[in-house]
């Protein structure tokens, strides 16, 4: 631990995390939990923080940063500590969004709230999932959520109990009346329940545990279906959506063996996604709102592909070279369209450079409109 970072953690401890910080336009950064909308009493998900809402000319910016694995001191972090504030400066989002694995030790609270304020420095929203390592030191999920919470910035419920804090963040038309997209945001919980063989009345059966991470919980799924209902059901249609996780689904693997699929980007490692199924992609195309997802987890991959006619992505690996890591550092940009099933995203490298620019969904697939398609 160097003076520098001792003298940055004061500084955050005196300031309550935000003295002297720019504050975008239009928010208002309070880390607290905003009264209960109507919106929320008419079915849609409240809106906690800042209220988000796309820009003028019809477009909202969110930043993935994504496996930042930070430990407070280490050696293999000034790189990723140089790297996020840069990408703040350079695209101006409207939104971050930390997908887990944001911290590799303990003391995590500390180390997630000086990860956390690099975003709330510069005045920007923030929305955070827990990957499968966050919680895996000194401090359990509630505790890390909560500390979050305290980060100004941030577009999170307040906590209400463990196991139960996905959360929607709502953005609203251009004029800030009415919810125009929506980011679902699922936590990995972890806790595999079936690492372990089945039992008594299986007795002389072979039996076989699932090994293997942890998937999207049953009521996760049930959680997610039933927001999208009630949006629907409030609005009289739906709105444009994408979700947020750190572990990828298994239809990540699902779509990357299909030869009839169109991938864009790397893939160099394994999909590092749960053995069984779960069923929430299932849901997101029954429900016809989530147009893409985005993950971590899989360091060495980074791609998108479109399976289904929804796309599934990976975020580039933001992080710290406290674990393996062999693509160069960067965070996803994901520029969202008012009104439209469609958005462009790119990756921001370390050293400012640009790369796998594209647009869902014409990028990925043939017809007419795809002036681009070889
Ligand atoms: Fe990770």
């Amino acid at each position: 631990m160097n003076d520098k970072k001792m003298t940055r953690r004061d500084f955050l401890a005196k300031s309550g995390l935000l003295a002297g910080a720019a504050v975008l336009p239009g928010t208002t950064l309070t880390g607290k939990e905003a009264p209960v909308s109507k919106a929320k009493a008419a079915g849609l998900p409240g809106v906690y923080g800042p209220k988000l809402k796309f820009r003028p000319d019809g477009t909202f910016k969110i930043v993935q940063f994504t496996d930042t694995h930070y430990i407070i001191g280490h050696r293999g972090c000034p790189r990723m500590l140089k790297l996020l504030p840069a990408v703040l400066e350079k695209e101006k989002p409207d939104l971050v969004v930390y997908t887990g694995d944001m911290v590799f030790d303990a003391p995590a609270v500390p180390a997630l709230k000086e990860v956390l304020s690099l975003t709330a420095d510069k005045g920007i929203p923030f929305a955070y999932v827990f990957g499968n390592h966050d919680a895996e030191y000194d401090e359990k999920q509630p505790a890390l959520y909560k500390a979050a919470l305290s980060v100004n910035g941030n577009v999170m419920p307040p906590y209400e109990a463990e196991g139960k804090m996905d959360y929607a963040v709502t953005i609203h038309d251009h004029e800030g009346k009415e919810p125009a997209a929506l980011l679902y945001c699922l936590h990995y919980y972890g806790g595999n329940p079936y690492d372990r063989p089945m039992k008594d009345q299986f007795e002389g059966m072979p039996r076989r545990r699932v090994k293997g991470y942890a998937w999207i919980t049953k009521d996760q799924v049930e959680w997610y279906s039933r927001t999208s209902e009630g949006v629907k059901e409030a609005l009289g249609r739906r709105i444009p959506a994408l979700a947020f996780f750190h572990v990828p689904l298994l239809e990540y693997r699902y779509a990357i063996q299909d030869p009839d699929t169109t991938f864009i980007g790397v893939r160099r490692e394994g999909i590092g996604c749960p053995e069984l199924n779960s069923g929430l992609f299932t849901a997101m195309r029954e429900h016809e709102d989530v147009m893409a997802t985005f993950a971590g987890h899989d360091h060495d991959n980074d791609y998108a592909v479109l399976y289904h006619d929804i796309l599934l992505a990976y975020g580039r690996m933001s992080g710290s070279d406290t674990v393996y890591n062999h693509l160069p550092i960067g965070a996803r940009v994901i520029r969202l369209k008012e009104g439209k099933r469609e958005f462009d995203s790119w990756t921001d490298l370390h050293d400012g450079t640009v790369t796998d620019a594209w647009t869902y969904p014409n990028s990925f697939v043939d017809g007419p409109g795809n002036p681009d398609w070889k």
